[in-house]
């Protein structure tokens, strides 16, 4: 018998996405691992368990992952999930480690070896098991389609015989992966589109989508990117420069898509009630920095809030609100990351600590928090 992988149902009921596709989950018995999925784990991804069933899964209850080597998850186990596993376990899934110290501990407690997705490195080796692009781009793909929702107007230009309908002014905020998918939905539906960023490097990026690039491209600017490809937090004289041009520009836009972010700070402040008052009447902004605080004052998470008489959306989680694609990317990442554990040879798993993949996301180990980030010694003690 080949390792136990467990595909975990996910505990926070609102979480619709699961951690293995029919797909991965194939991949993984191909590796010689034997599947046990999580009843009904794939149900709100739309992958029903005959389907996990019939490629040779195993449907278990959650009692079934005490003999799990591997647990799959979506979100950071609970406590009462934590409970449920073998010490010496393995566990994937996006950690939100930061501030969550306590959460950490309890999982080095429980000896298990934990991973957090969301600090995979950004190079060329890993770019197939980075979780924070896969779900971003269809983030900022929903969201644009969130916006056209709730927008009481079309989104193209139409001419017809009745009259003509303006093209929607969409313009978005941060231009990383979420902001750049979501330019070209919005230019997709039609819509003429503007976008900002601090980094320079977008620039060039946001114009090859056709949209208009809009930014105080001073000394600061072209400084502003570190060597991660993250941008910086910016000085306060360049964030009231920044303000006041955008202050401008958003008082004539229909639609404003925010998704800026700086790696462990808070999100930056973007768009003020101020700016919101300006708009049009029946103009919308969505925010998908919602869960960090936010980039738009007002901004409720979870809600569509009206501010200023501009309804703001504010959803949580918004890859999940595409889940089935979301679990698809999402389950690639993982199965992809699985597979640089497994000995080809022996088909079974075995961690490689000097490996720099597992170096930069094993959260803990052998008992200890191991990540430096979060208070471990780099070396573990194994
Ligand atoms: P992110 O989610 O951390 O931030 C989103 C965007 O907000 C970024 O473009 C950032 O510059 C921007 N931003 C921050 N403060 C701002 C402000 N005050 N005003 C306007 N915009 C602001 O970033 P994300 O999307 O994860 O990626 C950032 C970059 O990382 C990408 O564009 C790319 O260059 C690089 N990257 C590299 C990958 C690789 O595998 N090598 C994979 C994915 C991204």
């Amino acid at each position: 018998m080949g390792n136990v992988v467990f595909v975990a149902k996910e505990a926070t009921g609102d979480e619709t996405r699961v951690a293995a596709s029919v797909e991965t989950v194939k991949k993984m018995i191909g590796f010689g691992l034997d599947v046990v999925v999580e009843a009904g784990a794939g149900t709100k991804s739309k992958i029903p368990d005959a389907e996990f069933e019939a490629i040779g899964a195993r449907i278990g209850s959650a009692g079934a992952a005490a003999v799990a080597d591997v647990v799959l998850k979506v979100r950071r186990p609970t406590e009462e999930e934590i409970g449920g596993y073998k010490s010496g376990a393995i566990v994937i899934a996006v950690m939100d480690p930061y501030g969550n110290d306590e959460a950490i501990a309890a999982m080095a407690k429980a000896g298990l070896s934990s991973f957090a997705m969301e600090l995979m490195p950004r190079i060329t080796r890993a770019q197939s098991m980075d979780v924070l692009s896969s779900q971003a781009n269809l983030a900022g793909y929903q969201a644009v389609v969130e916006a056209a929702a709730v927008y009481d107007r079309a989104m193209p230009m139409m001419m017809t015989a009745a009259g003509t309908v303006p093209a929607a002014k969409v313009f978005v905020m941060g231009a990383g992966v979420a902001g750049l998918q979501a330019i070209a939905t919005a230019r997709r539906l039609g819509a003429a589109v503007s976008a900002t960023d601090v980094r320079p490097a977008a620039k060039e990026q946001v114009a090859s989508l056709g949209a208009k690039f809009i930014a105080v491209e001073d000394e600061e600017f072209k400084a502003a990117e570190t060597a991660g490809g993250y941008a910086k937090e910016m000085s306060g004289e360049y964030q009231a420069k920044q303000a006041a041009l955008v202050a401008d520009h958003i008082a004539k836009q229909d639609i404003v898509i925010t998704t800026a972010l700086i790696p462990g700070r808070p999100a930056p402040k973007l768009v003020s009630r101020e700016m919101l008052k300006s708009m049009k009447p029946g103009a919308v902004a969505v925010d998908l920095a919602v869960e960090r605080g936010g980039n738009i004052e007002g901004v409720k998470l979870g809600k569509v809030a009206d501010v200023d008489g501009v309804r703001v959306i504010g959803y949580a989680n918004m890859a999940g609100r595409i889940a089935a694609s979301a679990s698809a990317l999402y389950a690639k990442n993982l199965v992809t990351f699985l597979e640089t554990m497994v000995n080809k040879e022996t088909k079974t798993i075995a961690l490689n600590l000097e490996d720099e993949l597992i170096k930069a996301t094993m959260l803990t180990h052998a008992g200890n928090v191991v990540h430096p980030a979060f208070g471990g010694a780099k070396k573990g003690d194994n």
